[in-house]
């Protein structure tokens, strides 16, 4: 069996590595294909550096774009190694511009699609990921879900083929990773920040970033905390504060993207975290730390349920009642499988291959 495993935004590399991983020890050829989408030292090489995914096999090299220039570019990038190394699946992660497209090319090709965190809906046609999802999902041939509602979602709009339940690899990868974070990484001295002392914060949704209210009113509100707050800033989030002309209050400190072993210490070691994220959601979920979801809907409704995750929209007095208020119960049930979903997408593509 040969594998294209597709990857090209930061959370895909996380995504893929525990999966590569899984793989390789089951004796599985895997070709990796890099689009490019991110490409910046610290959204790309670092997390193949910290998480031992090997070098790519193939860069598209595609880098950044309108929608359609971007996924337009990376279709015919992919369409072509298909083609070349004729893979019996093409695995794809997530629902960015780079899932969609290698999905397409891999459709269009005949060639079957596995599809990893298949089922996940925000219901919300305004996100660029729900119609990357949605898409991806009604082409693929192997529907890998982390969770039963992804499943019973599936269900509801007709597929019921394929379907398995594997749990969620950023799990997977948490588990793994995490240890190794507590030792390598000096984060929290670096940054002067003491354990549970301090709020942790991520921005870079087009609907949170790109609006200028929108920004100024949640960075507004973090403001007013007076709490040190520490903002690892995405390159989207980096040029919006540029060009709408927003500065920060003195108790936040913006910072590069970091890597994997340091975002996993500032997320455990935090008081709160406050997020638009849909990775960053999950991971304060797996430490146990309570999550204020900057948006008005999310697709991992599960959190919400259990009394973990707050979503608060950009309201500036919700922001400020969850920062002062404890919102969140003591119990906190396995949402997102055992830490081997890796392993179960390995199987799961070995078995429907026979
Ligand atoms: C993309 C995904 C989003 C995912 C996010 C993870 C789509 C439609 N969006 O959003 O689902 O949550 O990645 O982080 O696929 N840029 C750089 N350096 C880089 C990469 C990007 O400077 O290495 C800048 C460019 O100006 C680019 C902008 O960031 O135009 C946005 O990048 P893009 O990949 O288009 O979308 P993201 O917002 O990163
Ligand atoms: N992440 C990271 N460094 C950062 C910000 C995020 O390593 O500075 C990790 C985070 O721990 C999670 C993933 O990136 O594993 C989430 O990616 P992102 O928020 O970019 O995308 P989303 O999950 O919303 O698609």
């Amino acid at each position: 069996m040969k594998v294209l495993s597709a990857v090209g935004a930061r959370p895909q590399f996380i995504k893929a590595a525990p999966v590569s991983a899984a793989l390789a020890a089951a004796g599985v050829q895997e070709v990796l294909v890099h689009s490019g989408q991110h490409y910046d030292h610290g959204m790309s090489q670092i997390f193949f550096d910290e998480l031992g995914l090997r070098a790519p096999d193939v860069h598209l090299g595609v880098g950044s774009g309108s929608h359609a220039e971007q996924t337009a570019k990376m279709l015919v990038g992919f369409e072509q190694v298909i083609v070349r190394e004729r893979p019996d699946w093409v695995l794809v992660h997530g629902d960015t511009n780079s899932t969609l497209a290698a999905a397409l090319a891999a459709a269009k090709l005949q060639v079957k699609i596995a599809h990893n965190e298949a089922g996940l809906r925000s219901f919300n046609r305004a996100m660029p990921e729900e119609h990357n999802r949605v898409l991806t999902d009604h082409c693929s041939d192997l529907l890998l879900c982390p969770t039963q509602s992804a499943m019973e979602q599936l269900a509801r709009e007709g597929i019921a083929r394929g379907v398995h339940v594997v749990g969620d690899v950023m799990y997977d990868a948490c588990l793994r990773f995490g240890a190794l974070a507590e030792t390598r990484s000096s984060v929290l001295a670096q940054l002067g920040l003491s354990t549970k002392k301090y709020l942790l914060v991520t921005l870079h949704r087009p609907y949170t970033v790109d609006s200028p209210e929108r920004l100024a009113r949640v960075l507004g509100a973090l403001g007013r905390t007076g709490e040190p707050v520490v903002l690892p800033q995405h390159p989207r989030l980096l040029l919006r504060l540029r060009e709408h002309g927003i500065t920060v209050g003195a108790n936040i400190k913006l910072i590069d993207p970091v890597g994997y072993l340091d975002m996993q210490q500032l997320e455990k070691h935090a008081r709160l975290i406050l997020t638009d994220s849909g990775g960053v959601q999950k991971e304060s979920y797996f430490h146990g730390v309570p999550c204020v979801t900057l948006r008005p809907e999310t697709e991992w409704t599960e959190t919400v349920t259990a009394g973990w995750n707050k979503l608060v929209d950009t309201d500036e007095q919700a922001i400020a009642q969850c920062v002062r208020e404890r919102f969140w119960p003591d119990a906190r049930p396995e949402l997102f499988g055992t830490g081997d979903a890796a392993e179960r997408i390995v199987a799961a593509l070995q078995a429907t291959s026979t």
